[in-house]
């Protein structure tokens, strides 16, 4: 067998429930990308505690995502699945290259501005200050080609490939330079309630939860803002509200929009809504019925996650041993 290209993507453990733009968005591609790479997908439970959490919920919180992810078709014999803290190697080759990220460099991260504006710099943990790092160590330890991740995420994978450059030229070849694969614009979830933003947690009154009561979906759904026309169309520049609701529909049946769009002539917003939501109750019903069965039997998804530790430390200890000899780090022998 020849080898597949290797892909790492990480998600946070910050709420109990995955939002339909986490599916739609990412998660279903990571799993598409199975059939073709080398996957390596982790919940990055060390990226949560650069700010305040309540232990018991990231707890819960962590086992809960690594539970959505298997319920949504990571495969974890195919893919190797993971909770980032279970790999010590992350935190080693973070040290590493966060001493050589310069300190006016980090400085330019515009999530960690947009981050610490927000919340006032004395909140704001030098964790969060180091945050890109910790994910370009993410990224590298493993070696990874490609990193499927959304736009935000763009400046940090540039960060990343700075790094392995700058690694690479100071020490010697030891790291691949991984390429972003950006999730297209077109496949991002809106917001319900305000359609010119990306669908978030942060933003829970627009947000579609998919752990949620399937009564709750339904109503989010049909609560969404739309316009005051009455023609379905796909247009997102004119039309966001509308568009947004056809590419939730299109993407949960396997059809473009604008041909999703036609199926509505004549009929309405109130049609297009109530269909939209029977296909993403239709989903989400079995999806949250896998992850209770899952967390149900929490001996056996430590299970899973152990194996999944296993495999990735297997990689991630290899490459941390060549970039500590590089850098002159004495070895034991
Ligand atoms: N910062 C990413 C996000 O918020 C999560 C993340 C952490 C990540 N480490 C990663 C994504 C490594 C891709 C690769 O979405």
């Amino acid at each position: 067998m020849t080898a597949q290209p290797r892909v790492l993507s990480g998600i946070q453990p910050t709420a109990g429930s995955f939002q339909l733009g986490n599916y739609l968005g990412a998660v279903r591609h990571w799993v598409d990308l199975q059939e073709t790479h080398d996957a390596f997908y982790c919940v990055v439970d060390l990226h949560s505690i650069t700010v305040e959490q309540k232990p018991d919920e990231l707890r819960r919180n962590t086992l809960l995502a690594y539970a959505q992810l298997l319920a949504a078709g990571v495969d974890p014999h195919r893919s190797t699945l993971f909770v980032q803290s279970h790999v010590p190697e992350h935190t080693q080759l973070g040290w590493v290259m966060q001493c050589i990220t310069g300190y006016g460099e980090a400085s330019r991260m515009t999530q960690f501005k947009d981050k610490s504006a927000r919340g006032g710099a004395d909140h704001s943990s030098v964790g969060l200050f180091t945050y890109p790092i910790l994910q370009a160590a993410d990224i590298l330890v493993y070696q990874a080609d490609g990193v499927p991740v959304g736009e935000d995420q763009r400046q940090h994978l540039e960060l990343t490939r700075d790094l392995a450059q700058r690694f690479n030229s100071r020490y010697g070849a030891t790291f691949t330079v991984p390429k972003p694969l950006i999730v297209s614009d077109t496949a991002k979830i809106l917001d319900l309630q305000d359609p010119t933003a990306k669908m978030s947690k942060s933003l829970p009154n627009g947000a579609v939860f998919l752990l949620d009561d399937p009564k709750v979906i339904t109503k989010r759904i049909k609560s969404a803002v739309t316009d005051s026309e009455t023609e379905v169309r796909f247009d997102p520049a004119t039309k966001p509200g509308v568009s947004n609701l056809l590419t939730v529909l299109a993407a949960l049946t396997g059809r473009e929009p604008a041909v999703v769009a036609a199926d509505y002539d004549g009929r309405g917003y109130g049609a297009l809504k109530a269909d939209a939501a029977e296909a993403v109750v239709g989903f989400a019903a079995p999806y949250a019925a896998s992850v209770a069965e899952l967390v149900g039997d929490p001996a056996e998804l430590q299970r899973t996650m152990r194996v999944g530790a296993d495999k990735a430390r297997a990689v991630a200890a290899v490459t941390v041993a060549t970039a500590y000899e590089r850098l002159g780090l004495v070895d034991l022998g």
